[in-house]
């Protein structure tokens, strides 16, 4: 893992990237909004002209400022298979692309720099409030300069859990249906449509806990990395052994996380 001083460096150079990419995605937001668009995985899971220029942007910025780092890009793909200790960046161009071409104000241009599978450095921009979370691991996590911490509450019956629904229409009907499991034992949900945004918000305590089945690395890679720095328990996809199923997302304050967990499994999160 590179010292904290070096993905220091990181995670400036994503803000820097992010916020320029940030400034693109709005100025293009409008043709985006009146224009046709492409599909991917369903008919709602869009790919707009905002997606594919900015990650060509963050792409050219990288190259130009760190020719030998790799890159994994949610349009673009992977640009290779990582050696041991070499930086590979993780990009959401526009994470909440749903809300990006609804008009909608909550999305996000992702970047987090990973080195032996672990993200170090990370940086999740907001086009519109133009708010920056940043995180170095081992160095904390901020808005905006200000440091964050996460909730510390202990009841689920007055937790505020975002969540998050999948492209695959079968999918997304499982998830509700095990949202209407624990809705009840809950203080309240959200379902913002920005998983990198659900993670930021978990870390500035906004949100109680959250999770997600389904995500992919680069909604969450800087995300993650924010919740975590914030004091947040953060379990990714790829993780197993808990009951939640291999492909869940869960971050929650530490008085949480264990019973949020317990209860979505309880439910059935497991075969979602
Ligand atoms: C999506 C958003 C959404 C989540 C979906 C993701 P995208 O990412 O993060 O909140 O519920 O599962 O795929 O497609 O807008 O980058």
């Amino acid at each position: 893992m590179p010292s904290v001083e070096s993905a220091d460096t990181l995670a400036d150079l994503a803000v820097t990237i992010a916020r320029e990419t940030a400034a693109l995605a709005l100025a293009v937001r409008e043709r985006v909004v009146a224009g046709r668009l492409d599909t991917k995985s369903s008919a709602t899971d869009v790919v707009t002209e905002g997606d594919t220029a900015c990650e060509a942007l963050v792409r050219e910025r990288l190259a130009a400022a760190r020719p030998d780092d790799l890159v994994l890009g949610e349009e673009g793909g992977t640009s290779g298979t990582p050696a041991p200790g070499q930086v590979r960046w993780v990009v959401d161009p526009i994470d909440g692309t749903v809300n990006y071409t609804h008009g909608l104000p909550w999305f996000s241009v992702s970047l987090g720099a990973e080195v032996d599978g672990r993200v170090v450095a990370g940086a999740v921009v907001e086009p519109v409030s133009g708010r920056v979370w940043r995180a170095v691991r081992g160095g904390g996590a901020t808005r905006d300069g200000e440091p964050l911490r996460v909730s510390g509450l202990d009841d689920l019956g007055l937790a505020v859990v975002g969540t998050g629904l999948n492209y695959d229409p079968a999918r997304r009907g499982r998830q509700a249906a095990l949202l209407a499991r624990v809705a009840g034992r809950l203080g309240d949900v959200r379902r913002t449509g920005c998983a990198s945004l659900d993670l930021c918000a978990t870390a500035a305590g906004w949100l109680d806990g959250f999770y997600e089945h389904g995500l992919h690395r680069w909604d969450v890679a800087a995300g993650s990395l924010v919740a975590e720095e914030a004091g947040a328990v953060v379990r990714l996809p790829g993780a197993d052994g808990d009951g939640l199923g291999t492909e869940a997302t869960l971050a929650a304050g530490p008085a949480l996380a264990g019973p949020l967990t317990s209860l979505l499994v309880a439910e059935g999160a497991g075969g979602i």
